[in-house]
């Protein structure tokens, strides 16, 4: 029996839903049952009817799974895929700002760890954080940890916005001169980037979207070819739902090494520890306290009532 074999059978047993994120690897994606942004897979997360949700991205989706469907187990199949922009704010950081800025709402991107969403007052993704941001009614905002998503959201309303310093490393080396090169290269090809790209890059481009926001824009687009400024995950599931059209990554392919940790084979074993002892099932469990998930769930329940 192949690897793809085994791991459906596993699925059935345990009654389980693999949700993977858009960068992960093609073969990761293509077993999934939904591929997905941020925001999707958190929708999922919470309307899936199974026991067991295996988790195909960075920690914090995983906990976000687990934060809005606590009764579930949730398997990340790799415990060292981290989001390393995630870790750039801690809950001593968030608290330092808080109470610098007494009068500040505060807006944690879900690229967040649990504990600081659990300080949070409204969760966002880059697909909402403008609406989330515009349709809170407080005149100042915090808005960690991403200093390129804050500028962003600066562009859409007067609030003042607080940030800290916090980026991702994959999107920050993409740079305006890849935007001109690929300007000249492919001259009637939009340039559709992700706003976690520094500001430079964001400027120049046609359109500043979210992972999905991409997929729809491919679709919708009567481009035949586009250019694609986020990480080079995406251009599988692009490819394969555009058949004719051309997809090139904005400068040379950059890649999340987190995203890229997880294999079929991990996917396997973590599937296959939930029929064993419980030391082995604790290596792939996501546990969360109960007080984390209470809090934390509080913040992203207020980002679907933002939007
Ligand atoms: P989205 O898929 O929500 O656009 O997020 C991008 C990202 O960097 C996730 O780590
Ligand atoms: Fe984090 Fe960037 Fe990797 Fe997304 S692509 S998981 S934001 S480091």
């Amino acid at each position: 029996m192949d690897l793809k074999e085994k791991i459906y059978q596993l699925k059935k047993l345990h009654n389980a839903v693999i949700l993977a994120h858009n960068y992960q690897r093609g073969e990761v994606q293509d077993i999934a049952d939904y591929v997905g942004d941020s925001l999707g897979l958190s929708g999922k997360a919470s309307e899936l009817d199974c026991k067991v949700i295996v988790f195909c991205g960075v920690k914090f989706m995983a906990e976000t799974a687990k934060i809005l469907s606590p009764k579930k187990t949730v398997l990340i199949p790799r415990m060292g895929a981290t989001c390393p922009m995630a870790d750039m704010i801690s809950v001593e950081q968030l608290e330092k700002l808080k109470s610098e800025h007494p009068d500040a709402v505060v807006v944690s991107y879900v690229n967040t760890n649990a504990d600081v969403k659990a300080i949070t007052d409204v969760c966002c993704t880059s697909a909402n954080a403008v609406k989330v941001v515009q349709n809170i009614k407080a005149k100042e905002i915090i808005f960690v940890p991403d200093k390129n998503l804050a500028n962003y959201v600066r562009k859409f309303t007067d609030k003042k916005i607080i940030s800290c310093m916090g980026h991702c490393y994959v999107h920050s080396k993409m740079t305006a001169e890849d935007v001109k090169s690929a300007r000249e290269s492919h001259k009637n090809a939009p340039i559709i980037v992700h706003p976690e790209c520094e500001n430079e890059v964001v400027e120049l481009a046609d359109e500043v979207l979210s992972t999905d926001g991409m997929l729809k824009f491919a679709k919708a687009s009567t481009a035949k070819e586009i250019i694609i400024g986020t990480e080079e995950g995406i251009i599988h599931r692009l490819k394969k739902e555009n058949l004719g059209k051309e997809f090139y990554t904005l400068g040379p392919a950059r890649m999340c090494k987190n995203m890229k940790l997880t294999k079929l084979e991990d996917i396997y074993l973590a599937l296959l520890a939930e029929s064993d002892s419980s030391e082995k099932k604790s290596q792939y469990r996501l546990e969360l306290s109960e007080d984390i998930i209470r809090k934390a769930s509080l913040s992203l329940t207020r980002m679907f009532e933002y939007v």
